[in-house]
């Protein structure tokens, strides 16, 4: 059989195990949804290395050392400066040289070594329809008090690679969801949680981890 050194080079990428670092910071219910469905096989060509959480009692890395993969805690309490620490985070992330950096509920503001040392290689779940409930103050359960004040009939979550600011950079995936009268914060963020975000992180893993995705004048595309 004849193969050409660029088919081989194609060849080489589509079989190679994307290795992901998963960063979190709470009860790590994304993070489940990402190992479920690596296991159930909804994720392809995608594993998980390592969970690092910024807080030792976050209970995502119960859940990691669970599920047998390393979990490690990368605290800033530890770290005489930001700036230390967020040399550490990197350090840490690279020594399991991983292709994609997944921030599952993780309340860590992204430092920018980290955006230039992965770019476009880094991607978030947001709890709401960016542009809408996004940015700086926006985050946990105060986008859902945002959303219900507002009074707004539709919200949802969105999947978006990370750049330089807070929730701007490219859109991946997003899922409405509808907002019913009588709705609390903590009733909308478990319904957004269960019919969109559960759903459309795992999505983009396995969009990115087979080669589905290209950016094209700062847009997301997804190939054919
Ligand atoms: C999710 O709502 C996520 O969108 C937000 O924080 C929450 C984390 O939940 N950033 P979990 O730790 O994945 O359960």
């Amino acid at each position: 059989m004849f193969f050409t050194a660029a088919a081989l080079l194609l060849f080489r990428k589509a079989d190679k195990m994307m290795k992901m670092a998963v960063l979190v910071s709470g009860g790590g219910t994304n993070l489940q949804a990402i190992m479920d469905a690596i296991d159930s096989g909804t994720i392809t060509n995608a594993e998980i290395s390592v969970v690092i959480s910024n807080n030792a009692n976050a209970y995502a890395l119960e859940r990691a050392k669970m599920h047998g993969i390393e979990a490690k805690c990368v605290s800033p309490k530890a770290y005489e400066t930001r700036e230390k620490f967020n040399e550490a985070l990197l350090q840490t992330i690279q020594s399991y040289g991983v292709d994609l950096v997944v921030l599952a509920g993780c309340l860590v503001v992204i430092p920018e070594i980290m955006v230039k040392a992965y770019p476009n290689k880094i991607i978030n779940i947001h709890p709401a329809l960016i542009p809408s409930f996004c940015g700086t103050g926006y985050y946990g359960l105060k986008v859902h008090e945002g959303v219900l004040a507002r009074g707004v009939k539709v919200t949802g979550a969105t999947v978006h690679f990370v750049d330089e600011g807070t929730d701007t950079g490219p859109i991946i995936l997003q899922k409405a969801v509808e907002v019913k009268q009588g709705d609390t914060p903590e009733i909308l963020q478990r319904r957004v949680m269960e019919e969109a975000e559960w759903k459309i992180m795992p999505k983009a893993i396995d969009l990115i981890a087979n080669d589905k995705i290209e950016i094209v004048n700062g847009l997301v595309k997804i190939k054919e």
